[in-house]
């Protein structure tokens, strides 16, 4: 595996592998992110992946300072996953110190994360456009398990243009449900017990509204689920999957997403809901 930290070797390995598959990171990697690289691999290109803590992405009260880093462990994993490039750039490079563009978004990011933490999807959307500038990958691989990321990414590349094919891949979930993520590190023993409750309070509520009861009697139903297990639900929502609007019925596509506070933790999740 190559590791680039410089334009310069990023150029020289994009010229000697070809076609990329591209699988943008934050570190601290789990089955979550190498399930990313093994469906960027399974589709024949060689993969890259960066791993780049993106400070713009981060509010002032998020945790960006205290985000979990672990450079060897994640070398190690993307090598024994098949990786062929590590992109691995600092700050000085992502944000020259005369930069002076960013990407702006609206549609599928107005609500739900982009309502609860102002300016993250800028952040996301301007790191991924940059990252996409420097790799040039053919296909980008995104986890579903950021269902709104994966939208806002979407338009966003419709929108500029951008020659590069997205593509969502399924949530990678422990074994009692809860989806996996670098911040369920953060959760205490019985906290990590009670958490898998946010995953089990979205089936329940999907079977309820595919079975055809009522949508915001059940999406009251799941909030009260979720406080009952120790959670301060953010949203539980019915949305079109593409726009992320909110839906008053079952519309198609539909997405059910939700977030959670548990401790001092934000879990995320979302499920199709036809
Ligand atoms: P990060 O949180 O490190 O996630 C990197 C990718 O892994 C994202 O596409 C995310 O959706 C995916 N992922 C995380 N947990 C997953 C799981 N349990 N199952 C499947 N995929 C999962 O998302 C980001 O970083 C950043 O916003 C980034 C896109 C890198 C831009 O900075």
């Amino acid at each position: 595996m190559i590791i680039a930290r410089t334009l310069p070797e990023l150029n020289a390995a994009r010229e000697a592998l070809g076609p990329l598959g591209f699988v943008p990171t934050m570190g601290a990697l789990h089955q979550g992110h190498l399930a990313l690289v093994a469906a960027a691999g399974a589709a024949g290109k060689a993969v890259a992946a960066s791993i780049f803590v993106n400070p713009t992405q981060f509010g002032p009260k998020d945790d960006f300072a205290r985000y979990p880093r672990d450079e060897a462990g994640d070398l190690a994993k993307l090598e024994s996953a098949g990786c062929a490039l590590a992109w691995l750039p600092g700050v000085d490079i992502m944000y020259p110190p005369h930069g002076a563009s960013s990407i702006h978004v609206a549609g599928p990011a107005l609500h739900w994360e982009g309502a609860a933490r102002p300016g993250h999807f800028a952040g996301v959307a301007t790191v991924v456009a940059k990252l996409f500038g420097q790799i040039r990958p053919e296909a980008a691989y995104f986890g579903e398990k950021d269902w709104q990321q994966v939208q806002v990414v979407s338009r966003m590349v419709a929108d500029l243009h951008l020659p590069v094919c997205i593509v969502p891949v399924p949530t990678v979930r422990e074994p009692d449900g809860l989806a996996m993520s670098s911040r369920n590190a953060y959760l205490t023993a019985p906290e990590r017990k009670a958490a898998p409750a946010l995953h089990t309070a979205l089936q329940h509520a999907v079977r309820d509204i595919i079975a055809g009861k009522e949508v915001a009697a059940t999406l009251h139903h799941a909030r009260q689920e979720v406080a009952l297990a120790g959670m301060v639900p953010d949203y539980i929502a019915l949305v079109h999957a593409e726009t992320l609007e909110p839906a008053a019925a079952l519309v198609r596509p539909a997405r059910l997403i939700a977030a959670a506070k548990l401790g001092h933790v934000r879990l995320l999740d979302n499920v199709p809901a036809g």
